[in-house]
């Protein structure tokens, strides 16, 4: 299966949680690569700081650029089970030829950014994408969501959401947690930390299910 993990937004945690799922999926014992659009590297710096720190579960990674990306996964779609595509935070020829290939996509949004402009790009980037590629599942998904149990972002978030054709909201949020900036430093994914942060975990683990259809 191709996951994007893509939007044109920044720091919205697209690298944060390709790394985790690809991290998650080879310690469930599938042959995943995960795969770097963003110029800037976060996802395969991560993947250098696991082999460094002698992680024994590897996380198979590679960076690739520009409009031949599609064909380039096509490719690797012979060699590996699963590939998780990290595209960076802008709207690039990286993130369109993904979305041309992705069987899946999760735009991780701060529901704080929850704002109609960013959300009617992604709308029509989507619907482009989907004359090539009507196959392409995209999600949109809250991420840092705040701990706060006063404020309902998702119940905001949902009817923004709305008003557009192509954007569905997935069940499951992402809330802000210490653990994956922890965790990150040590190219590692929140289910690895030595001191467990159970919240954090359940949240990842629902997500993984989700994505991967795992029981
Ligand atoms: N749920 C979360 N809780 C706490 N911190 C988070 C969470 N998700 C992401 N972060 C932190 O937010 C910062 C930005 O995340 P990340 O680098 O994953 O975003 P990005 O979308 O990949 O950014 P870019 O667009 O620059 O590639 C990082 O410091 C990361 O550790
Ligand atoms: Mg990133």
């Amino acid at each position: 299966m191709v996951v994007l993990i893509g939007g044109e937004k920044g720091g919205t945690g697209k690298t944060t949680i390709a790394t985790n799922l690809a991290a998650m999926r080879v310690i469930n014992g599938h042959d995943v690569l995960l795969v770097d659009t963003d110029k800037q590297g976060s996802a395969s710096a991560w993947s250098d700081i696991r082999d460094k720190n002698n992680i024994s579960t590897r996380v198979s990674n590679v960076q690739k650029f520009g409009s031949n990306l599609g064909a380039d996964v096509k490719d690797f779609k012979n060699r590996y089970e699963d590939i998780i595509i990290d595209a960076g935070g802008k709207d690039s020829v990286e993130l369109r030829a993904a979305m041309t290939i992705a069987d899946l996509m999760y735009v991780p949004v701060q529901a704080s950014q929850f704002d109609i402009w960013t959300l009617s790009i992604i709308n029509d980037l989507i619907s482009q994408a989907k004359v090539f590629n009507p196959k392409l599942t995209p999600y949109i998904l809250i991420n840092r969501a705040t701990t706060n149990p006063l404020v309902n972002e998702v119940e905001e978030a949902k009817s923004v959401l709305q008003d557009f054709d192509h954007l569905k909201l997935s069940d499951l949020l992402l809330k802000e947690r210490i653990s994956y900036r922890k965790a990150a430093k040590g190219g590692l994914s929140v289910i690895e930390l030595e001191k467990a942060d159970i919240k954090a975990i359940t949240e990842i683990t629902t997500l993984y299910n989700e994505v991967f259809n795992a029981k």
